[in-house]
């Protein structure tokens, strides 16, 4: 088993800025000892940014980074204890499995003379280094179950073989964290799924501090401990999966997770708390502290909702324009009334006879399952006893 020092990261309003851009704007996160932590957003928002940063590939123009406890601003990124994982093509296509995992060993053990292709074997000392490299090799081959492929080249490697191989790459120096930029983006979609299984086993194995880019945010929610939301070069919410996809903290994050996507029904405060929207009023846990004619978008996720039998308070009726069988479940696309976009709701699969194109149909909404923000997307909060008063009262 190898052994990385499990360290963790703290970063502390990082900022960086490329001409007249600021591409991270005071960015502050703590990553654990030994965590999975995913850095999840659109694509230009500065993820990969902030991972250079990290690595010491990109200089910070604000604030601070430590790993491990030690700040690392100054440091060169060969000697900050990370290894950034890139994607499987970063292989050298003419070495072998094995001379690519020994390459970063022996850049750092031999010294130039040493490493001369004809000269190298008369220089003293090179047989030990050598042979040393070569126990290190074969251990990490060993603990990646890649000892059989160390001497096929790339391209005799499956995508998930080569990924191995890269991780490998990183894994001899032992470093104290990996950083993952979007490492599966260039496999196909079958692959993706088996190695986000892979990298996982991978964090498993070797205890270490991950932190992992993407955009894909299926990725970031199968693989994670913790996943921050970037937008626009600011971390919006830092959470597990769970939470970031139950109580996201703002409107980005809700319609960023998820998919289908969050139905939001833009309403308005009207009397007694109650909000208007999608063509009925609903009672919101959050509500009664709201001014009137106040703009309040309800967030609901398509497995919210539930059949009804009539329309009423808080239950949206519309007509079926779309029924989509997946399998276990089937999802009803609605034209409600008063939604800017069809209301979609995942119903379970037995429902399916009940279901016809162009039907109206009734869907009910738990109030403790429903998210409300406020005109800037930020989340409207409600007192828990409050969503069990309206429970019963529902
Ligand atoms: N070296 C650079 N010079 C100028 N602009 C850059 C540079 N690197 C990234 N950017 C810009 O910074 C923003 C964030 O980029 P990036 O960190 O690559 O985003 P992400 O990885 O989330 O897609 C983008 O608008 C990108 O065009
Ligand atoms: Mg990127």
């Amino acid at each position: 088993m190898l052994d990385p020092q499990r360290q963790g990261v703290s970063i502390e309003a990082v900022t960086k800025v490329f001409g007249s851009t600021e591409v991270l704007k005071g960015v502050s996160l703590d990553i654990g000892a030994g965590e999975f932590l995913t850095l999840l957003g659109p694509s230009g928002c500065g993820k990969s940014t902030l991972l250079r940063v990290i690595a010491g590939l990109e200089r910070q123009d604000g604030g601070s980074i430590s790993i491990g406890g030690r700040i690392v601003d100054g440091l060169r990124a060969k000697l900050r204890d990370v290894a950034m994982v890139f994607q499987s093509y970063a292989l050298y296509p003419h070495m072998t499995a094995g001379q690519n995992i020994a390459l970063p060993l022996r850049m750092r053990r031999l010294s130039l003379a040493q490493r001369l292709p004809l000269l190298g074997r008369f220089v003293p000392g090179r047989k030990a280094a050598l042979e040393e490299i070569d126990r290190e090799v074969q251990q990490t081959a060993r603990a990646l179950e890649i000892e059989h492929l160390l001497h096929r080249k790339p391209g005799q490697l499956s995508g998930g073989q080569r990924q191995r191989v890269a991780a490998g790459r990183a894994m001899v120096r032992h470093p104290a964290v990996f950083l993952m930029d979007e490492p599966l983006s260039n496999l196909d979609a079958k692959l993706r799924v088996q190695m986000r299984a892979e990298i996982k086993e991978l964090h498993r194995r070797l205890d270490a501090t991950f932190i992992y880019v993407t955009h894909d945010q299926a990725e970031a929610m199968t693989m994670s401990d913790r996943v921050a939301v970037m937008f626009d070069g600011e971390v919006l919410q830092v959470a597990p999966p769970q939470e970031i996809y139950a109580d996201p903290a703002n409107r980005q994050v809700a319609e960023f997770v998820g998919s289908p996507k969050i139905n939001m029904l833009e309403g308005l405060v009207g009397d007694k708390g109650r909000i208007a929207a999608a063509g009925t009023t609903f009672r919101l846990a959050a509500a009664p502290t709201l001014a009137p004619e106040t703009a309040v978008a309800i967030g609901i996720r398509p497995e919210a909702f539930y059949l009804a039998k009539h329309a009423g308070r808080g239950i949206v009726t519309g007509s079926v324009r779309l029924v989509e069988h997946m399998g276990s479940d089937l999802f009803i696309h609605l034209d409600g009334p008063g939604a800017r976009e069809p209301i979609v709701a995942r119903l379970p699969a037995e429902r399916a006879p009940e279901i016809q194109l162009g039907q109206t149909v009734h869907l009910g909404v738990d109030p403790a399952r429903m998210v409300a923000f406020d005109a800037e997307g930020r989340r409207i909060r409600h007192e828990r006893a409050t969503v069990a008063e309206l429970r019963r009262s529902a």
